[in-house]
């Protein structure tokens, strides 16, 4: 069986966590099961929110598919892992009461380690980028400066950490080949995105990793002509975390970063708007990123930070399905819309989009014959027929059921 890869389309946050856990529920029942999930790139910079019967699962560095019985998740040689924060992530996911064992987790013995001088570098110098602090960066410049620490090298020293995440360590690229040969189906999660690839991004408001779908292979161990399906996934209200471009931003970044309202409260809660700033919503960019931030819960998994957002960007999401080269399209978030007038960029340059004539507008995901609202169904048609690619899911919930697959 080949393997398949599903990739972040745009800036991160797009749902890829939610849309693997709902690909991998959904091949339960046929004949070739998933059998490993695999993490590719990054490392606890990530975050990766899934719901399940109204629990909420918040992975940084192991992939989704734990929640899975009987998927093997694996942290490739393309990640990069801070091993305190992997302790507690399996301590944390075993008291939600998930398996978590050497059984069905592997860490690659080839996968670098970020060490505290990583992170106390980033804290200094990822200032200018806004990075997330985790010691991405300094932990992949050492890794091509070859002066990086492999997880097989943490294990040789003598360390509690060490001996908790000894049993984990596996050449884990060497099973993602033998389970491809023995005819099983390896499933690819991709952190961070397209546009925050090293190469591919808006360098250098980047991250230090292969984001884009060819990452699977260097980071996994993939041979490449065993990739068959790639799943692209766009939220179509976009969101970028930190600086960089934004094309279709709504409103000002500089204005969201001093807006004391637009932080979580010590308990995570957001501060409501006013009746006042409600009724511009629609009407004025910033006052609906406000209500959009609030209906999507669009702040930072790891970091808290508020997310910036932006109206649907074809002309990227088109750029980005080129480079990735998928074959299928993953729609998420279209009930944060639900209302709302939505603009699509479908030209002009970065500096100066240009916006369709047409302004969609859904009231509601589904109408009363189960059918998708009409103009939610035209504007996937026409998102896809501009972009090239099929759309073959749509989410409109954060859950693992609220998830159309479009066949
Ligand atoms: P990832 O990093 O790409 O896995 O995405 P995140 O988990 O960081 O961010 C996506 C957020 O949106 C999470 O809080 C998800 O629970 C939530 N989410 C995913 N899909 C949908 C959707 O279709 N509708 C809504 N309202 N929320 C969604
Ligand atoms: P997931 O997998 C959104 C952003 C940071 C910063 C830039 C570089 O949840 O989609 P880094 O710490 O990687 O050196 O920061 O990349 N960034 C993300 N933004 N989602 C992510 O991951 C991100 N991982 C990094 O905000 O702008
Ligand atoms: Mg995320």
């Amino acid at each position: 069986m080949p393997a398949h890869v599903v990739v972040g389309l745009h800036y991160g946050d797009e749902g890829k966590g939610k849309i693997v856990d709902h690909y991998v529920a959904r091949m339960r029942d046929e004949e070739t099961p998933c059998r490993i999930v695999g993490r590719y790139n990054g490392g606890s910079n990530a975050g990766h929110t899934v719901k399940v019967n109204g629990v909420t699962y918040k992975f940084n560095q192991i992939p989704s598919g734990i929640l899975h019985p009987k998927v093997i998740s694996v942290i490739g040689c393309g990640t990069v892992v801070n091993p305190s924060e992997l302790v507690q992530e399996i301590e944390r996911l075993k008291s939600a009461g998930i398996e978590v064992s050497p059984e069905n987790l592997r860490v690659s013995y080839r996968a670098h380690v970020i060490t505290p001088e990583c992170i106390e570098e980033d804290r200094v110098s990822g200032s200018r980028i806004e990075t997330t602090r985790k010691g991405i960066g300094p932990t992949y410049a050492r890794k091509a400066n070859r002066t990086g620490m492999r997880m097989e090298d943490f294990c040789r020293a003598n360390s509690n950490e060490a001996e908790l995440l000894k049993p984990y360590v596996a050449d884990a690229e060497d099973l993602v080949i033998e389970t491809l040969e023995a005819g099983d189906f390896v499933l690819a999660e991709g952190a961070q995105a397209t546009f925050l690839d090293i190469d591919f991004g808006n360098y250098p408001f980047v991250t230090s990793s292969h984001a884009v779908a060819g990452g699977a292979c260097v980071g996994l161990g993939i041979p490449p002509t065993e990739i068959r399906e790639i799943i692209g996934v766009a939220k179509i209200c976009m969101s970028r975390v930190g600086e960089g471009p934004f094309p279709t931003e709504m409103g000002d970044y500089g204005r969201m970063k001093k807006d004391p309202l637009e932080l979580l409260d010590e308990d995570g809660r957001y501060w409501e708007m006013t009746p006042e700033e409600k009724a511009l919503v629609g009407k004025d960019d910033y006052q609906t990123a406000r209500f959009l931030r609030r209906r999507g819960m669009e702040w930072g998994t790891m970091t808290r930070r508020p997310r910036r957002l932006g109206w649907p960007d074809l002309v990227l999401t088109r750029k980005a399905a080129r480079i990735n080269g998928i074959t299928q399209l993953a729609i998420t978030k279209v009930d944060v819309f639900n209302g709302i007038p939505v603009k699509v960029r479908i030209g002009g340059s970065d500096e100066s989009p240009e916006y369709s004539e047409r302004v969609y507008r859904w009231d509601s995901i589904i109408d009363g014959s189960r059918d998708l609202h009409d103009e939610l169904a035209e504007f996937l048609d026409d998102l896809q027929n501009f972009v090239g690619t099929n759309v073959s899911i749509v989410s409109y919930g954060p859950s693992r059921e609220e998830t159309i697959p479009i066949y």
